[in-house]
């Protein structure tokens, strides 16, 4: 693994976020290097429990194939700069959840990956008022990030990527909760 040091502002940044960000090198197996108190709080994870791991861990051998097949073209090839995905995520206490999971690349100006940048939002437990709070939330962040980066010679590629049809993706991950309950035994 490099030791690409994260930017102080990115840091800082992050810090004061209130939603659920995580930063992953973007070598080797992507491990995370930084997660915010957002993430904490959304997965029940401690800040130490994690990095230096996979987020996959979060998914604990759920399938979530259709969501995988989109992450692995994302993160291999280099023109793709964000992707937003549904998954199937398990909090620290077991309990399943739908992470609507966003990921961008944060590129050199040489066009080298140096970090992916992540946020997650409990989708299956949510309402249409409260997924465009959190986009509105996300897309500032993306926004306000993009000069605080600029200052360490970092970009952030692409915008954010709404969802045409809220309702009916909350409307699917409620279900795709139920069942991920019932394979959980809940
Ligand atoms: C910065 C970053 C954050 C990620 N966050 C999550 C997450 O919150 N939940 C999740 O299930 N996967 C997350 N992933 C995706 C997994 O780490 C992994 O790339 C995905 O499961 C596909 O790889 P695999 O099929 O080898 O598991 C994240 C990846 C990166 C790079």
């Amino acid at each position: 693994m490099t030791s690409d040091p994260i930017p102080t502002l990115l840091r800082d940044y992050f810090e004061r976020s209130s939603i659920a960000l995580a930063l992953a090198h973007a070598d080797d197996d992507h491990p995370l290097v930084l997660v915010n108190a957002g993430f904490q709080r959304l997965t029940g994870y401690p800040s130490e429990e994690v990095i230096g791991r996979n987020c996959r861990m979060m998914q604990r051998g759920a399938e979530n194939r259709a969501a995988r097949d989109k992450i692995h073209p994302f993160l291999r090839q280099d023109q793709a700069a964000n992707l937003r995905t549904p998954i199937v995520n398990f909090r620290k206490n077991g309990t399943p959840f739908v992470n609507l999971l966003y990921m961008s690349k944060l590129r050199s100006p040489d066009r080298r990956i140096r970090f992916i940048f992540a946020s997650q939002f409990d989708i299956s437990r949510s309402q249409p008022d409260l997924l465009a709070d959190y986009d509105a939330e996300l897309g500032s962040t993306l926004t306000r990030l993009s000069p605080v980066l600029a200052e360490s010679g970092i970009i952030i590629e692409g915008s954010l990527l709404t969802i045409a049809n809220t309702a009916a993706l909350i409307a699917q991950a409620k279900l795709t909760l139920a069942e991920a309950s019932q394979g959980q035994g809940e």
